[in-house]
């Protein structure tokens, strides 16, 4: 077969560990990632064309003759990069932006479980403070409020009390986060554990791909503000295979199926998060991308070859491809980030050039950049992914935490508990 000339769109860790996984494709003949970062800048070329500039994007596109287009961001797919390579006859995995609403807009999401019965928190959404009142006079505390569009992670309130629920929303709606707070989602609050399922796209046809769990707060024993993710690990025990088929059935195939029906097919990766509650497993929300860092260790742990499956999704054409292999290890990634992350992450902070990496231990770089001297330095909240693989989630755990010992970032910091959840029970 023909080598492929690939363009990869993003510069954070999840792009750092798909350009990682696709440069070891025999099919990738050339990778170019628009803009990247330092650490991927080792197998990829970079171009300075930034994720929401689409024309820029296209016209890269067209100048390298990409074969395969591979977004990471949400924030491509919402501004219409999909839409317009489409347009173009570029194959590209990632959706359209209207696809995209199952992660742009909680309130497309919520209706759309609605109208297709699937499994989540009951719910209501409001624009003015003495309806959404009136709703969370029907639920008891916790009370869950969500700005409507995308608030960068941060547009979720987990209220303890009535009174923190009414601030939040009033909050909301009076321009805390621009547009996106403009309509206000009220939900029941779900009891559970969380997991991220992960699904490949192409339209019609879904395919299984992983599944992870993720540490959202930003400090040991669930402690602190949330963030986008402190670390990850696969497989989680906790999402049994018969979990997986009911969360399957209940929840990926409809949603594939009655996008479609909408005349938005999905294309993509579609992220699941769940919450496994004592009925089943719950949607808490999804994704039109990879989770970050939930793609680290799915890349770490696949076997087979990323760029197949990702151009099958493309082409529409999943339906005759070969499902993912995935090894017997467990993976885990645990995430160095920058001082006052993720209230007000401070960069510029140095990083020691070079760390010790032996053994399983692989580092994807997130935000990170060259000084004027050349030297590595922070450039964002979440700073590097150091991830391993083991023959046991115990020993990936090790080798994870050894290499970490061997790096530093001014000011920096990592959970130390990252896989804490299965650790202790299994
Ligand atoms: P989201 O951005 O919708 O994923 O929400 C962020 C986090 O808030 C989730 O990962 C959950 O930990 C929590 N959360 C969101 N919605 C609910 C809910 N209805 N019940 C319980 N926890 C929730
Ligand atoms: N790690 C959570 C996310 O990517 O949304």
């Amino acid at each position: 077969m023909e080598k492929l000339t690939i363009l990869l769109v993003g510069s954070g860790g999840r792009e750092h560990a798909l350009a990682w996984k696709i440069a070891q494709s025999p099919l990738c003949g050339r990778l170019v990632a628009a803009p990247g970062n330092p650490g991927i800048e080792a197998v990829a070329e970079l171009r300075d064309t930034k994720v929401t500039d689409v024309e820029g994007l296209v016209a890269l596109a067209q100048q390298i003759a990409a074969d395969l287009v591979v977004v990471g961001p949400e924030s491509a797919l919402e501004v219409g990069l999909a839409d317009r390579l489409a347009e173009l006859n570029i194959p590209c995995f990632g959706g359209s932006a209207q696809a995209a609403r199952l992660e742009t807009s909680k309130a497309f999401t919520k209706d759309f479980c609605a109208r297709h019965g699937l499994p989540t928190a009951a719910y209501g959404v409001y624009t003015d403070a003495a309806s959404a009142g009136a709703f969370l006079d029907t639920l008891t505390a916790p009370f869950v409020i969500k700005a409507d569009g995308l608030a960068a992670g941060k547009g979720v309130v987990i209220a303890a009390d009535r009174a923190e629920a009414d601030a939040a929303v009033l909050d909301m709606l009076g321009g805390r986060f621009g547009s996106a707070g403009a309509r206000v989602v009220i939900e029941e609050f779900m009891h559970g554990e969380e997991a991220s399922l992960f699904a490949i796209c192409d339209g019609q046809t879904a395919m299984l791909f992983g599944a992870a769990q993720d540490h959202k707060r930003a400090y040991d024993g669930d402690r602190g503000p949330n963030t986008g993710g402190m670390g990850t690990y696969s497989p989680p025990p906790v999402l049994t295979d018969a979990l997986v088929d009911q969360a399957w059935r209940e929840l990926i195939e409809p949603t594939v199926k009655g996008m479609a029906a909408e005349g938005c097919p999905y294309v993509g990766v579609l992220y699941a998060g769940l919450m496994l509650t004592e009925s089943g497993p719950k949607l808490v929300e999804y994704n039109a991308r990879f989770g970050d860092p939930e793609c680290q260790v799915l890349m770490l742990r696949l076997e087979s070859d990323l760029v197949p499956l990702l151009l099958a999704a493309a082409q529409g054409a999943l339906a005759a491809a070969a499902p993912p292999v995935w090894r017997e290890e467990a993976a885990i990634c645990v995430v160095l980030a920058a001082e006052g992350y993720p209230d007000a992450p401070k960069t510029g902070g140095l990083i020691s050039q070079e760390p010790d990496f032996g053994g399983e231990a692989v580092v994807f770089h997130a935000g990170t950049t060259l000084d004027a001297e050349g030297r590595l330095v922070a450039a964002g909240g979440r700073v590097l992914n150091v991830c391993a693989l083991g023959a046991t989630l115990h020993e990936a755990r090790d080798v994870a935490y050894a290499a970490l010992g061997t790096v530093s970032l001014e000011g920096g910091f990592y959970r130390t508990d990252i896989g804490w959840r299965a650790l202790q029970h299994y």
